[in-house]
């Protein structure tokens, strides 16, 4: 399939063979609309939270630039939708995938991390960064204090980098389109839904570490147009939570 215009999806893919960030990159230039940056490896890959993305070749990196034209609070919806695009194609190459929200993807039985989105705002749109372990990954404690993993080691065997960006590029375009047409609506668009499928936190007892060395326990319900978590407390009062908090799934 094509998946440059005018047939297809995007507006133009570039590759290099290293750069400190795609992100970075991304957000330094003027781009059009579904503009794809790949990197074959990053010398100072961004993180959540100010934390570095150890972005060794055999990796995917990726940065896709949208101007989405959906209300400003829904926007945050285009990072949950790219966990669901992640857990996908986990799934296409046979690993057993979870989302633990907000889009910390978690492969394997032992649920351990190997792929994180970081989505960065700039004055029209936004850079939505994606980083998928593939090859061999060092185990040590990844970002957030989970263990890392990859595909590979998880038991997925000979994958393509380059059919794995088309297949993450494809199923990205494949929940986009629905929810921009839906103007970032996550529930007429069926993204909600198609969230609810692969995420961990949804319906669980979940605590929230809130600012203030507060904490808040309750179930998490579901997610609101604007992405926040809804936990509803032992009162039975909902409080919305921001992808930023902490959430721990309570065992
Ligand atoms: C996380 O901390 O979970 C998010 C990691 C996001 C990493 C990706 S790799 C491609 C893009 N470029 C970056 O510098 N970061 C993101």
């Amino acid at each position: 399939r094509r998946l440059v215009e005018p047939n297809g999806p995007y507006s133009g893919i570039t590759v290099v063979d290293s750069t400190e960030s795609t992100n970075a990159d991304l957000e330094g230039v003027n781009a059009p609309d579904r503009t794809v940056l790949i990197a074959r490896e990053q010398t100072a890959g961004a993180g959540r939270r100010g934390r570095e993305w150890t972005s060794p070749p055999g990796g995917l990196y990726m940065s896709v630039y949208y101007e989405p034209g959906v209300p400003a609070v829904r926007v945050p919806w285009l990072t949950l939708l790219a966990g669901v695009a992640l857990a996908n194609v986990a799934d296409e190459a046979g690993v057993q995938s979870a989302l633990k929200w907000p889009n910390d993807l978690l492969l394997g039985p032992k649920q351990r991390k190997g792929a994180g989105v970081l989505a960065v705002t700039k004055e029209k749109g936004v850079v939505l960064g994606i980083g998928l372990n593939v090859g061999a990954v060092d185990a040590r404690l990844g970002p957030g204090g989970i263990e890392a993993t990859s595909l590979i080691a998880e038991g997925a065997h000979q994958l393509d980098l380059t059919e794995l960006a088309t297949s993450l590029l494809l199923e990205l375009d494949k929940w986009e389109r629905p929810w921009r047409e839906a103007e970032g609506d996550p529930f007429a668009s069926g993204l909600h839904e198609e969230y609810r499928k692969h995420c961990l936190t949804l319906g669980q007892d979940v605590r929230v570490e809130l600012s203030g060395d507060k904490e808040l326990v309750g179930t998490a319900r579901y997610l609101e147009t604007d992405g926040t978590l809804v936990v509803r407390d032992a009162e039975g009062h909902d409080h919305s939570v921001p992808a930023g908090d902490v959430v721990h799934l309570r065992a």
